[in-house]
């Protein structure tokens, strides 16, 4: 058959907002890990969807390890940034993490699709993804594509629309 084509993502977002938990989900169910451990550096994850191979590095959001992020922007051809939508404290760190992105020289040069995922919409105290949009200051977005989607990692809800999004987005 025909070779699916390759697309590169990179994965952002601070620690604890579900970005292993979300590409965990997004792997056929025989691939899918039981434990996600909070990730160290980062790992690199594929799955396919409709036409394409996406390969994913999935960062970890640790502080220590965000510096980390930028080497990856280059080959990227979209981005996933995913905000745990119940954590209001840090949502102004996660704000200033996607400015520092959007500065990037590597992201600045081009035209990429960013997809937000306002994941954890299953706890009580989460934000509606309009309001996380609002407090990520994501109208401010004018040069790129962007899309936000709220999402539960564990159910899986929301992952889909938001992957056809991106494949929208590439082909
Ligand atoms: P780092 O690798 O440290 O950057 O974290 P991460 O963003 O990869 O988060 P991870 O996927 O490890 O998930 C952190 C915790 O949040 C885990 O206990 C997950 O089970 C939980 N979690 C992830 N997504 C959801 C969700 O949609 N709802 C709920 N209730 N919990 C979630
Ligand atoms: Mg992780």
């Amino acid at each position: 058959g025909m070779r699916k084509k390759e697309v590169n993502v990179i994965c952002v977002g601070l620690d604890n907002s579900g970005k292993t938990t979300i590409i965990n989900k997004l792997k056929p169910q025989n691939a899918q890990q039981s434990d996600i451990v909070p990730t160290i550096g980062f790992t690199v994850e594929k799955f396919a969807a409709a036409s394409l191979s996406f390969t994913v590095f999935d960062m970890s959001g640790q502080g220590r390890y965000r510096n980390l992020w930028e080497h990856y922007y280059k080959d990227a051809q979209a981005i996933i940034f995913v905000i745990d939508s119940s954590d209001k404290l840090r949502m102004v760190v996660a704000k200033d993490e996607l400015e520092q992105l959007l500065n990037n020289q590597d992201i600045l040069s081009k035209r990429i699709p960013i997809l937000f995922y306002a994941n954890k919409m299953d706890m009580q105290e989460s934000l509606s993804a309009v309001k996380v949009s609002q407090m990520m200051g994501l109208e401010a977005i004018k040069d790129k594509p962007w899309h936000i989607c709220a999402s539960n990692a564990i159910s899986g809800e929301g992952l889909d629309e938001g992957v056809e999004w991106v494949t929208d987005q590439i082909r």
